[in-house]
């Protein structure tokens, strides 16, 4: 468990590496496992989810060496054990990795993913895609899934009723190494999603992308490769923001403008003055910053990870009004009343919008992280409270998304440290 000291006032300054994705590098290596060749995968960020991630591909009998963000991983003496819920009930992706011991054994058995609880997180669209693909589902209670596939997968269309990360990931996987021509409708094209389509097609698939539709050609086999996973864009929209919260300069390094178009809008409304390069992004800020109204939605719209986090630029500025719309995830509020705990006017109007009324300042106190973005947004609202505030990540959920996050922060002028305690 966690608690973090954050004293507020403090000015932005410097520059900062942004890591690899942690999204992106969680699907890619669970796709790596429908190869049996040796893989290298660059940039990936040294973070829990990861960690968690090697743990179960190392139980299901992965060769990985990890080191400086390298990853060599060789999956050929994949098993089919049962992956345990202590550790599937960690990360939502393990729900990812069915489609690739399905292929290989033609069933699967795993404990019941977990992840973020920010809000309910039903399965049900996994569900319809696996019978899609005419996927038995044998057993599916709140501790398990177990499912058979009967005869080998040919040449499917299917409709995604609802655009998701994960199903389109699943629908995907299961297609890469069938029989035929997969034609996959409303499908997501967040940059993580077409990251790891990227790399497939690296190591030899054959998936194209017109607009909301996959039209993949199944392949024999997958081979080996050496891919570089993208940055993090909600990293770097976490640091673009430290500094409009805080005022000063910045440099991102090692990030790219492209997959940011909607974030950087917002900052440039809040007053921001913004530079881009081909692996940098530059921003200052030395005024009073407005607050914005805005909605997250699937991309290329602004992101839901970032919306409780951006919920910052929203507190302060006497007695504005914006709005916020969350379009994505049912009541994603979870920041909202320790931000009010700390003197915000925030009043939740629905469970998918809050309005905010600027306040003159907010002040530290001692909050509860509730999620991996909560615990980033009561930091940022931490760094420009008045006096100290303490946050209490009992999940030690900071270090679920975020690389050397302390020293980051620290590197660039902001007060912080923390304590493990238990
Ligand atoms: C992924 C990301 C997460 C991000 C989210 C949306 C990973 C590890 N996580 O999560 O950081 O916030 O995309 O960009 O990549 N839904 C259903 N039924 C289902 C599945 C999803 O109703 O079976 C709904 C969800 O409740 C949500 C929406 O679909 O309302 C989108 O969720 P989805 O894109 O699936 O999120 P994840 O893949 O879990």
């Amino acid at each position: 468990m966690k608690k973090i000291f954050v004293y507020g006032g403090n000015k932005v300054n410097g520059d900062v590496k942004i890591s690899g994705s942690k999204n992106s590098s969680l699907s890619i290596i669970i796709s790596s496992l429908l190869s049996n060749e040796d893989i290298l995968i660059k940039n990936i960020p040294n973070i829990k989810d990861i960690n968690v991630l090697l743990k179960i591909l190392k139980l299901l009998g992965s060769k990985i060496n990890f080191i400086n963000s390298n990853l060599y991983i060789n999956n050929k003496n994949i098993n089919k054990n049962i992956i345990p819920l202590y550790l599937s009930k960690l990360i939502r992706s393990s729900i990812n990795i069915i489609p690739s011991i399905l292929l290989r054994f033609g069933e699967v058995k795993i404990s019941f993913p977990g992840g973020c609880n920010f809000c309910k997180r039903p399965i049900d669209l996994h569900i319809k895609v696996f019978k899609d693909f005419n996927i038995k589902i044998i057993n599916l209670n709140k501790k398990y899934i177990e499912l058979k596939m009967f005869k080998k997968i040919t040449n499917k269309k299917i409709y995604i009723k609802k655009i998701s990360v994960g199903v389109t990931l699943n629908a995907i996987f299961l297609s890469v190494l069938s029989y035929g021509k997969f034609i996959i409708n409303n499908v997501s094209t967040e940059p993580e999603v077409i990251d790891t389509i990227n790399f497939l097609n690296t190591i030899g698939a054959n998936i194209n992308i017109i607009n909301n539709t996959l039209i993949i050609y199944g392949v024999k086999k997958l081979y080996g490769g050496v891919y570089k996973v993208l940055s993090d864009r909600i990293e770097t929209g976490t640091f673009l923001l430290s500094c409009v919260l805080n005022k000063g300069s910045l440099y991102c390094l090692n990030t790219n403008n492209k997959y940011l178009t909607k974030i950087i809008d917002v900052l440039k409304i809040s007053g921001a003055n913004i530079k881009t390069g081909n692996d940098y992004i530059y921003i200052s800020m030395y005024k009073k910053h407005k607050p914005v109204t805005f909605s997250s939605n699937v991309y290329p719209e602004f992101p839901t990870d970032l919306q409780p986090i951006f919920t910052n630029l929203n507190i302060i500025n006497n007695n504005k009004i914006s709005y916020i719309t969350e379009n994505i995830f049912f009541n994603r509020f979870s920041h909202v009343n320790e931000l009010i705990n700390m003197g915000a006017n925030i009043k939740i109007l629905s469970n998918f919008k809050i309005l905010c009324t600027g306040v003159n300042n907010i002040f530290g106190k001692t909050i509860y992280a509730k999620d991996l973005r909560c615990s980033m947004s009561l930091i940022l609202a931490g760094t420009y409270a008045i006096g100290q505030s303490v946050i209490i990540d009992k999940g030690d959920y900071i270090d679920r998304g975020y690389e050397n996050i302390f020293y980051k922060l620290k590197s660039i002028g902001i007060n912080i440290l923390y304590f493990n305690y238990f």
